[in-house]
């Protein structure tokens, strides 16, 4: 007797229409919608709680009753990524044509991990690295990796910085990474993971702008090699997740070189501007880097779970990944010499090439040099308006992040840039995030996602100017 049940997940021609038609329309209706949607909606409850709605079991759904469930449980709760009123943290927005290139890759299941099963799959992630590293200066014998985000990149950066400079138990305690307080907190996770959790890590101050002083980095150091320590790895941002700011790259370069240390740029955020004039000269010396991370579901616009590490030599990056096998002896015959599995942790793989690749395909790199430049149009915009609004501001953004916030004549600064925040979160229609810079509560616009244009950010300005009048500050 046939037994029903095999057949389900094969849908027909005609079933798999429907369901598509439908997930179709759905994904339309909300892209359609997506100005009109709120950029935040803030959960009802505080807490993490299991949500019956989503339970499974043998009760089944149908797609409309699944879609609807989605938009109210899922879509709708929290911070609405995809908006353009999405000012924070660093958003990218998740450009529609990444889509088409993640429903490629799922129904076509490719193997992306290793070149004997999916050789075009490898190709392409290949060229993606190719043409990453070139615009970060690497011209040859580089390699790198398409991984899930930020953090993951910085991992594997870490990971081959620790087998190239043979770091080791023997040695751990000696060892020393500077960095500052800047510095992505993922920089702390890799570390740990990679088991460096005993080595000294140097939080080198900051100045003014909020960039590595470069002069206490090199005191620093030498006062560090004099008392038979070993500088093993400076880390710099190239955008940090505060402000945004640039460390000096060519400086911590050439001490780097100086003293052969690891030099890593965290340049998540960042990287991708070096696509425009303006950026390029900011990330002057970028190319220094022994490994650098760049995030295309930050300044490319992608859906998040897209990352990039690159490291300047590909042999160190081989060295630090690459095992072998008896199951996967097939696999080493038609020269995989450059596959992926051997260049990251990750043996099976998403192939997450398609929604990069796919959308550079469609529109070429000039067009996102385009939405880039706008941003950093109106991080500049917004940095002087915000001004004239009465706001304090940091240092003039190095790219599209501003960081400010309101002093009251009377009260407590950091008091009333906590209800700024709040408010501006509980109505929801425009979201921003707050940080600490140099023990002061601040607020941040982050303007990075594609979708964030001059309408979304003279409403945020408005907002604001609303918020400090409606208090009834005297400015
Ligand atoms: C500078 C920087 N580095 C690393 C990360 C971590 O990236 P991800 O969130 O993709 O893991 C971020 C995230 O915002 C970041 O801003």
């Amino acid at each position: 007797m046939k037994n029903k049940k095999l057949y389900l997940l094969e849908e027909s021609q005609q079933q798999r229409k429907e369901l598509l038609d439908k997930t179709i329309t759905f994904g339309e209706n909300f892209l359609d919608n997506l100005t009109h949607l709120k950029a935040y909606n803030k959960p009802l409850s505080a807490t993490v709680s299991t949500n019956k709605k989503l339970l499974i079991n043998d009760n089944t759904a149908n797609i409309e009753e699944i879609l609807l469930l989605l938009e109210e449980e899922v879509l709708k709760p929290g911070l609405n990524t995809a908006s353009g009123a999405n000012m924070g943290y660093i958003p990218g927005g998740g450009i529609f044509s990444s889509a088409l290139g993640d429903y490629i890759a799922a129904i076509s299941n490719k193997f992306a991990g290793v070149f004997y099963a999916s050789p075009g799959a490898v190709n392409m992630e290949n060229e993606l690295i190719r043409w990453t590293a070139n615009l970060a200066g690497y011209t040859e014998g580089y390699g790198g990796n398409l991984t899930s985000g930020g953090s993951y990149a910085n991992l594997i950066a870490l990971l081959t910085a620790k087998r190239a400079k043979n770091i080791n138990i023997r040695n751990v305690e000696k060892t020393v990474v500077y960095c500052s307080h800047q510095s992505h907190h993922s920089i702390q996770k890799a570390i740990n993971i990679i088991g460096l959790e005993d080595c000294i890590i140097r939080y080198i101050n900051i100045d003014s702008e909020l960039r590595i002083d470069v002069k206490e980095l090199e005191v620093q150091i030498t006062e560090d090699l004099k008392i038979g320590l070993n500088p093993f790895l400076v880390i710099a941002n190239a955008g940090s997740t505060d402000a945004g700011m640039i460390d000096p790259l060519l400086d911590i370069g050439k001490i780097a070189a100086k003293h052969s240390i690891w030099f890593h740029i965290d340049a998540a955020y960042g990287g991708f501007y070096l696509m425009t004039n303006r950026g390029r000269k900011k990330l002057n010396g970028i190319s220094a880097a022994d490994s650098i991370i760049m995030d295309p579901h930050k300044s490319l616009f992608l859906p998040y779970g897209s990352g990039i590490v690159l490291i300047k030599d590909i042999k160190h990056l081989i060295a630090a990944n690459q095992y072998t096998a008896n199951y996967m002896q097939d696999a080493g015959e038609d020269g995989n010499s450059y596959s992926p599995s051997i260049l990251s942790p990750e043996l099976s793989k998403h192939f997450r090439g398609l929604r990069m690749w796919l959308p550079l395909k469609l529109y070429g790199q000039s067009a996102f040099k385009e939405y880039l430049d706008e941003k950093l149009d109106l991080a500049k915009y917004f940095y002087s308006e915000v001004k004239k609004i009465g706001f304090e501001v940091g240092p003039k953004p190095d790219l599209s992040v501003v960081i400010f916030r309101y002093v009251p004549r009377n009260g407590n600064a950091d008091h009333f840039n906590r209800f700024i925040v709040k408010e501006i979160q509980n109505n929801g229609k425009v979201f921003i995030s707050s940080t600490i810079i140099n023990g002061n509560f601040t607020l941040r616009a982050a303007i990075v996602s594609f979708r964030t244009h001059k309408t979304e950010v003279d409403f945020l300005l408005n907002m604001l100017s609303e918020i400090i009048s409606s208090e009834g500050v005297t400015l």
